[in-house]
């Protein structure tokens, strides 16, 4: 088992990655003389009852709270029907969430945890790859709002995180890609290196379904480390894990949420590779080569059938926009990363053509 500190402004926690790190849970939680909410996802609780099953006798005062995940309920509704649980159970500032689960519970628990009283201790403890390497680190937490990504939200750091890898044994295979996206971001995010580490961790992921821990630690060291150097995304710096996140939301919203973050993500970074070959930020032989180095990554081809003009339409209206001007996270190299690009419509829309088309013919 590794520990990764992740130190922010006000608040130092740990991030436990392993195997069988679950087991630390029950007795972390049972040193605290305070009640504990449970909140898991439905799914997981039916493959892996036994072990919550633990987590929940190992401490009397433990209550549980079984969510249905998915983007139509990342919404204010499930987020009350958490405050009245937690109301009716006589919840005080001193007791605590637990949010057992993907992304999905993880953000809307964490939300409901930051506002419920002005905030209770809440942990996490991810069951899907997406959650482990991301979403569970970095305190943003949030639901989705008038149908616009997690539109409303707060910035709440959790008291710590336990990354157990043996829940990714029943994570089914779109899941285990919608994971891979937001690994492929961290390819760019640090140096040459890391790149060729990451990209070959995560072709093993997809082609042999095999979860290395190094790569899952990697990828939060990446996380901490750019958190920890802007908790608020004021200074910019946090923006840099946005790369292929504007074209992403614009696609998940297009589709009103029947294709998965990560898939979104996937084409969201092909989509700003070919905008950096089109700004001159890359040579045509650099993005044909990125595009063979992760030929392995499956693209869902439902994104082909989008309509441009509402995938820019969305983009117009993405958090990260102002004044209706589309602004990008593009990648020149691994490690060599813009923020704020400000991208002529057209420009996207040609873009968005010739990926469609690269992807039509492969
Ligand atoms: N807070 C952040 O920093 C951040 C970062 C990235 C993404 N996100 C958000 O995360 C969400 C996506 O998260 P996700 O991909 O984990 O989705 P998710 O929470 O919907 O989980 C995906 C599916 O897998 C199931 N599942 C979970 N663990 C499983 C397991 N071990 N075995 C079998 N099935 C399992 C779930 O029930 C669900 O059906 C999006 O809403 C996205 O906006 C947040």
């Amino acid at each position: 088992m590794k520990r990764i500190e992740v130190k922010t402004q006000h608040k130092s926690y740990d991030v436990l990655v392993g195997r069988n790190v679950l087991d630390k849970i029950g007795t972390d939680l049972t040193k605290y003389n305070s009640k504990a909410l449970l909140i898991c996802d439905r799914n997981v609780y039916r493959y892996h009852q036994s072990k919550i099953n633990k987590i929940i006798h190992s401490n009397k005062k433990f209550y549980f709270y079984l969510f249905n995940p998915s983007e139509k309920n990342k919404n204010l509704k499930s987020v009350e029907l958490i405050y009245k649980h937690l109301r009716q159970s006589n919840f005080s500032r001193k007791d605590i969430v637990v949010a057992l689960g993907g992304g999905i519970t993880g953000d809307v628990s964490g939300f409901a945890a930051a506002t419920y009283m002005r905030g209770i201790p809440f942990y996490q403890i991810p069951t899907t790859l997406l959650s482990m390497v991301d979403s569970s680190v970095g305190g943003k937490t949030g639901v989705n709002f008038l149908g616009y990504k997690n539109l409303i939200g707060a910035f709440y750091q959790p008291q710590k995180v336990y990354a157990d890898l043996n829940f990714l044994e029943t994570l089914p295979l779109r899941e285990i890609i919608s994971g891979a996206g937001e690994i492929f971001k961290y390819t760019f995010l640090a140096d040459e290196e890391n790149y060729f580490m990451i990209r070959n961790k995560l072709s093993e992921i997809i082609l042999q379904k095999k979860f290395d821990e190094n790569l899952i630690i990697r990828c939060i060291q990446i996380k901490a480390s750019v958190v920890e150097k802007d908790e608020f995304e004021t200074s910019g710096i946090r923006k840099i894990l946005n790369l292929g996140h504007t074209f992403a939301h614009a696609f998940e919203s297009a589709f009103n949420f029947q294709i998965k973050h990560g898939e979104a993500v996937i084409a969201g970074i092909f989509a700003s590779l070919v905008v950096s070959e089109k700004l001159g930020l890359i040579t045509n032989s650099y993005l044909k080569k990125y595009f063979s180095d992760f030929e392995f990554l499956p693209f869902n081809k439902k994104i082909l059938k989008a309509d441009l003009k509402k995938i820019i339409n969305f983009m117009k209206s993405d958090k990260k926009t102002s004044d209706n001007k589309i602004k990008l996270v593009l990648a020149s190299k691994p490690g060599n990363i813009f923020i704020d690009v400000q991208v002529d419509e057209k420009i996207i829309e040609k873009s968005l053509k010739e990926l469609f088309q690269f992807y039509k013919t492969v």
